[in-house]
């Protein structure tokens, strides 16, 4: 799975940014990005929809991901809701397929939906979405769990949960941790903290920001930006490596869990 991608949450929501959104994530492609994470919860589908424009003629330079909403997530209700997803992506296949986040379906359905969908080629991989630890842990006892290749889960400066035991348990079994709201929607570039660290590199603060998700080996970051120069500036973010003096500055204002924390949402 490529290391970095754009999300595409609040997309589709109005019609008057739509050209704008599309042109975005094909400013993207251009750029040289592999990934696109979109849902059929984003703008109640229409997000999938922006997406297939933006990939039209071009969906094989993509990993593409979307997600079933745990409302759908039966065995019979994911069949379905892929269906759907796939029209309106118009392709043939997801690269990953995740459970958005869990709901009152037993996870065991929503396994046997992704074998049967990844049996059938539809989709290549699948995941989960807002899983902690204990939670991911029981979906990997399940048969087709431990086949789970990425638990997409809320992860940036401000919001470090994931670090205490999620990260290691993951990458100890090779599973992707895909951070979501990498900026913080957007908050984290005003945190004081990433000034000085900005500066030392002549970069932005939002760059620091990307760049530390990215630190880490088997993390995934999945910014969202519709406007151009946004997508320029996190795009080029890839090619900043953070120092031992950087990521300590860093740790300073922002603390790694000292104990177990319950993982945030958005
Ligand atoms: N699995 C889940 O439950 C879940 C939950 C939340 C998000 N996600 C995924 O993760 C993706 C990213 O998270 P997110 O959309 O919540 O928030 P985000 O990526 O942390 O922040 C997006 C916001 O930051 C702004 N932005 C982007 N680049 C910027 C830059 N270089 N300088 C200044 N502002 C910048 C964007 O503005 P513009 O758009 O105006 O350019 C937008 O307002 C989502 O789109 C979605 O695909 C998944």
């Amino acid at each position: 799975m490529p290391a970095f991608g754009l999300g595409t949450w609040r997309m589709g929501e109005s019609g008057r940014m739509r050209q704008a959104e599309v042109d975005a994530l094909r400013l993207g492609l251009d750029l040289g990005v592999r990934l696109i994470d979109t849902a059929e919860m984003y703008g109640s589908g229409e997000a999938e929809r922006i997406v297939a424009d933006a990939l039209e003629g071009r969906r094989d330079e993509v990993f593409l991901v979307s997600k079933v909403l745990p409302h759908n997530a039966s065995r019979a209700g994911t069949l379905a809701a892929a269906e759907r997803s796939l029209k309106r992506l118009r392709t043939d296949r997801l690269d990953l397929y995740l459970l958005h986040w869990e709901g009152s379906h037993p996870v065991q359905d929503t396994l046997d939906a992704f074998l049967r969908l990844r049996e059938q080629g539809k989709i290549r991989h699948y995941g989960v979405s807002n899983y902690d630890t204990a939670t991911l842990e029981e979906a990997w006892a399940v048969p087709g769990g431990e086949d789970i290749a990425a638990d997409q889960v809320l992860y940036n400066l401000e919001r470090r949960a994931a670090e205490w035991d999620l990260l290691p348990w993951c990458q100890e079994r090779q599973v992707a941790i895909m951070a979501y709201s990498p900026l913080e929607q957007g908050r984290l570039r005003r945190r004081r903290a990433l000034d000085d660290v900005a500066r030392r590199h002549g970069v932005t603060p939002t760059q620091v920001a990307l760049a530390w998700t990215l630190r880490l080996p088997g993390v995934v970051t999945i910014p969202k930006a519709t406007r151009a120069e946004h997508v320029r500036e996190d795009v080029a973010a890839q090619e900043l490596v953070l120092g031992d003096e950087d990521l300590a500055a860093l740790d300073d204002a922002f603390p790694p869990p000292a104990e177990a924390v319950p993982l945030e949402t958005l």
